[in-house]
């Protein structure tokens, strides 16, 4: 039966979606790689949590150097996630349980191995085979120079030199992101018309909507100028797209538009989210005005470091600028590309994005610190209007893994800087589901491609499952309460509040989180707490949702 929840109109204004990383999530066959039929089967624990939606990041056909945002077949499911069968099956499953499903689009490049760019690379210089990618010649009088002096966010330079048939050297393509995955030239409308072609064929299969990978990409300044970061340290989230000649140029938001009339032309309220990491949030906010997306992470607010004046700047900045566009904001924590919040938001170091933690990281937190904090951040984010994100394993207060060795990292950033940044792995290590089982339940064999912490069986879902304030517990419970209250459709209204404390009424439930260092009084009938309160005093580190005082 599908809950009224999920059926109203418009339903994405208010949802809380969960980001499955299906490599992670649940694994069927044992290979140590999670796939759709691991997901079918344990979309009821997820509908029993309470969310609205899931969000899958690619199960394509992808030769994986980027973890399947490398795509080579977007019509298809990679065999090492299933087949489209099982795709139909999991879809079927979801609806069946009232959850949305959306689909993760890589638009701004494919695989090095998709038919297109092999036809490119068997190609002459100027074909029309070429001219579906970035091709340009050399700089230099040999040619021998790359075309211009753009960086790859995941390290070393944007462009790589190809051999000609003939075995001389030859043109150089561009790849914002690794040398597998060429730059499309959004410039041509035959790539418009394939991408058209492909959202169709995935909205014929039932999806609710889609993730839009680098939705700030696509389009490039022409005569791609010289341009060079400030800070080189910076990656996916660093660059200021403001500037950047490869990044948030103005002929990108007449695709979305083009692609909002295509999800529009279907039944239902059908959806796009923008993974634009643009800043400011005025900036950001184009890409949700009324015919353009209709979603956008709110990056801002996942960046914001565990600081009261910080976090009500930027609640009430988000509110304000999504607000004037007609746009629901945002509200996001932790997701694959970002170390997770049980860890970040307590860690003594400022990080830059992308980077990742490791063993010799400074600063990194104890398990018991940092999960406080996130669950005291997790329910000042949901008690916030708009929708809101959750990342697989953060309902179980997962920290990042720290201290997976470089033998078994897999992540192209890792490799493009000689291991300078570890990188991403450590947010997208497989989760734990039964503590006493291989793998800790991934699946039966114990095979898993990225090693799990042996702390992690303390956390794993068995062992949170019905125990009153486990953190499980708690994101099921702050979801009931978010929805029976309507706080997704509700506002904010600060309070005065002491120094270092959040106080917020949306509709009848006061939340307060305790930013500072130190215990606060507290008063009213608590709905829910982050952690337990100390003789009748907020513990530093903690939120609480108590009855709006008459
Ligand atoms: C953003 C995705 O979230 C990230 O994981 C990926 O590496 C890049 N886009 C490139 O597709």
């Amino acid at each position: 039966m599908t809950p009224t929840h999920a059926r109203d109109a418009e339903w994405w204004r208010s949802a809380v979606t969960y980001q499955i990383y299906p490599r992670s999530f649940a694994d069927s066959n044992g290979d140590g790689v999670g796939d759709l039929p691991g997901i079918t089967s344990r979309l009821q624990d997820l509908a029993e949590l309470g969310v609205d939606a899931v969000w899958l990041s690619p199960f394509y056909t992808s030769p994986q150097k980027d973890a399947g945002y490398d795509v080579s077949d977007f019509r298809d499911v990679d065999p090492l996630f299933g087949t489209l069968a099982d795709f139909d099956q999991m879809v079927a499953r979801a609806h069946g349980l009232g959850l949305r499903v959306i689909a993760d689009i890589v638009p701004n490049h494919t695989s090095d191995q998709h038919a297109w760019f092999q036809a490119a690379l068997a190609s002459a210089p100027g074909s029309p085979e070429r001219n579906r990618y970035m091709f340009r010649d050399g700089a230099g009088a040999r040619g021998d120079l790359p075309p211009n002096n753009w960086e790859a966010i995941f390290g070393g330079p944007a462009w790589t030199r190809v051999t000609e048939a003939d075995g001389a050297p030859g043109q150089w393509y561009l790849h914002l992101f690794d040398s597998s995955q060429p730059d499309l030239n959004w410039e041509l409308e035959e790539v418009r018309a394939e991408f058209d072609s492909v959202l169709r064929f995935w909205l014929d299969r039932g999806v609710d909507g889609f993730r839009v990978d680098v939705a700030h990409g696509l389009i490039k300044a022409a005569g791609l100028p010289d341009y060079r970061r400030e800070d080189s340290d910076t990656s996916v989230a660093g660059e200021s797209a403001t500037l950047a000649p490869y990044l948030a140029q103005d002929g990108v938001h007449e695709v979305w538009r083009r692609w909002r009339r295509i999800t529009d032309s279907y039944p239902g309220d059908r959806i796009l989210i923008a993974e634009a990491w643009v800043s400011p949030l005025e900036l950001m906010a184009n890409w949700v005005r009324p015919d353009e997306m209709h979603q956008t992470f709110n990056f801002g607010y996942m960046e914001s470091p565990w600081d009261a004046p910080a976090l009500r700047t930027v609640i009430d900045d988000s509110l304000e600028t999504f607000g004037g566009v007609g746009a629901p904001s945002t509200w996001v924590l932790s997701n694959h590309d970002i170390v997770r919040h049980a860890t970040r938001l307590a860690l003594g170091v400022e990080l830059p994005h992308g980077h990742g933690v490791g063993p010799d990281t400074p600063g990194l937190p104890d398990l018991d610190h940092g999960i406080r904090r996130a669950r005291a951040a997790s329910l000042l984010m949901l008690s916030l209007p708009g929708s809101a994100y959750v990342y697989q394993g953060e309902e179980l207060g997962l920290p990042e893994a720290t201290d997976i060795p470089g033998s078994a990292r897999q992540d192209p950033s890792w490799f493009r800087t000689g291991g300078e940044r570890y990188g991403r792995d450590g947010c997208r290590v497989p989760v734990p589901w039964e503590s006493d089982a291989p793998a800790y339940g991934f699946n039966d064999t114990g095979a898993t491609w990225l090693p799990q912490p042996a702390t992690w069986k303390q956390l794993a879902r068995d062992v949170q499952t019905g125990v009153p304030g486990s953190t499980l517990e708690m994101y099921r419970s702050t979801l009931r309460l978010r929805r029976e209250h309507r706080l997704g459709t509700g506002d904010v209204a600060w309070q005065d509040s002491p120094l270092g404390v959040l106080i917020h009424d949306n509709g009848p439930v006061r939340v307060i989180a305790n930013v500072s260092g130190a215990p606060v009084d507290v008063s009213g009938d608590v709905l829910i707490a982050s952690s337990p309160l100390e003789g009748g005093r907020l513990p530093a580190d903690t939120t609480v949702w108590v009855r709006k005082p008459e």
